[in-house]
C-alpha cells in the first residue's frame, strides 16, 4: 500500500536491527486520514469473505481495526489484555507470550460478543512474532466461530511469525511487508507495494 509504504519511509525510525518505530500515526499519535485508507484497504481485500465481527488486540489495532469495521459495516471487538472490573463472566481466554517484552498476557474476549457462526477478520497493527495473531485465532476457535483473513499493518517478514500464521492455513493479508532493518535502513519486500 503506497500511502503507507510513503508514511514508514518518512515518520518510520529504525530503532535497531529489529524494531521500528512508529509512535507519529500509529503506537501514540494516530494519522486517522491514514487510518481510514488502511480501513478501506482491508476492507476491499476481504469484503467478499461475508466478515461479521473484526477482532483486533488493544490498543493499537483499534485504530486500523475500527476503520476496517466501519468500511465492512460490523462491529469491532478488541481483545482485552488486563482484567476488566466489569467484565468477568462467560470470558473466552488465551495465553500471548510476547518475546519483545519477555512477558505472558492473558487475553480475554466476551462470549456475549464473539459468537459461534461469526466470520471473524482479525485485524493487527504489527506482525513480529505472531503470538498475538495466534492467541486472537484460538479465541475465534474457542467461540466455535471462523477465521475469514487475517489483516496486519506492518509485517517484519524477517520475524518468524508470517510462516507461523500462514502455517496455519488463513489468508494473511499485510499492507506493508518489511524485509529488512538492517544499518538503519527500511526495506520493503519486493512487489509487496500494489496499490
Ligand atoms: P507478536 O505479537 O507478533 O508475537 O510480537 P511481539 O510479542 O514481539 O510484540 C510485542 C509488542 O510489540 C506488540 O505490541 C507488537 O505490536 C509490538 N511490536 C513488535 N515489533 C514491533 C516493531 O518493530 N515496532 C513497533 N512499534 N512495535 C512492535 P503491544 O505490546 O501489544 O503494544 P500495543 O498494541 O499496546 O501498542
Amino acid at each position: 500500500m503506497k500511502l503507507l509504504h510513503k508514511k514508514i519511509e518518512q515518520e518510520g525510525k529504525v530503532l535497531s536491527d529489529t524494531v521500528l518505530k512508529v509512535d507519529s500515526f500509529l503506537n501514540h499519535q494516530v494519522d486517522p486520514q491514514l487510518m481510514k485508507a488502511i480501513g478501506e484497504e482491508f476492507a476491499a481485500r476481504f469484503r467478499q469473505e461475508g466478515i461479521t465481527k473484526v477482532l483486533t488486540i488493544e490498543s493499537s489495532g483499534i485504530a486500523p481495526g475500527v476503520m476496517a469495521a466501519m468500511e465492512l459495516g460490523t462491529p469491532l471487538i478488541f481483545a482485552r489484555k488486563k482484567k476488566s472490573l466489569t467484565l468477568s463472566e462467560g470470558l473466552l481466554t488465551a495465553e500471548v507470550y510476547s518475546f519483545t517484552k519477555q512477558e505472558t498476557n492473558t487475553i480475554s474476549v466476551s462470549t456475549q460478543y464473539l459468537k459461534e457462526g461469526d466470520r471473524v477478520l482479525l485485524i493487527d497493527d504489527f506482525l513480529a512474532n505472531g503470538q498475538a495473531a495466534l492467541g486472537l485465532i484460538e479465541l475465534v476457535k474457542q467461540a466455535g466461530a471462523h477465521v475469514a483473513g487475517i489483516g496486519i499493518v506492518i509485517e517484519k517478514s524477517f520475524q518468524e511469525g508470517g510462516k507461523l500464521v500462514r502455517e496455519t492455513g488463513y489468508r494473511v493479508e499485510s499492507l506493508a511487508e518489511i524485509e529488512s532493518l538492517n544499518d538503519g535502513q527500511v526495506t520493503f519486500k519486493k512487489g509487496a507495494e500494489v496499490s
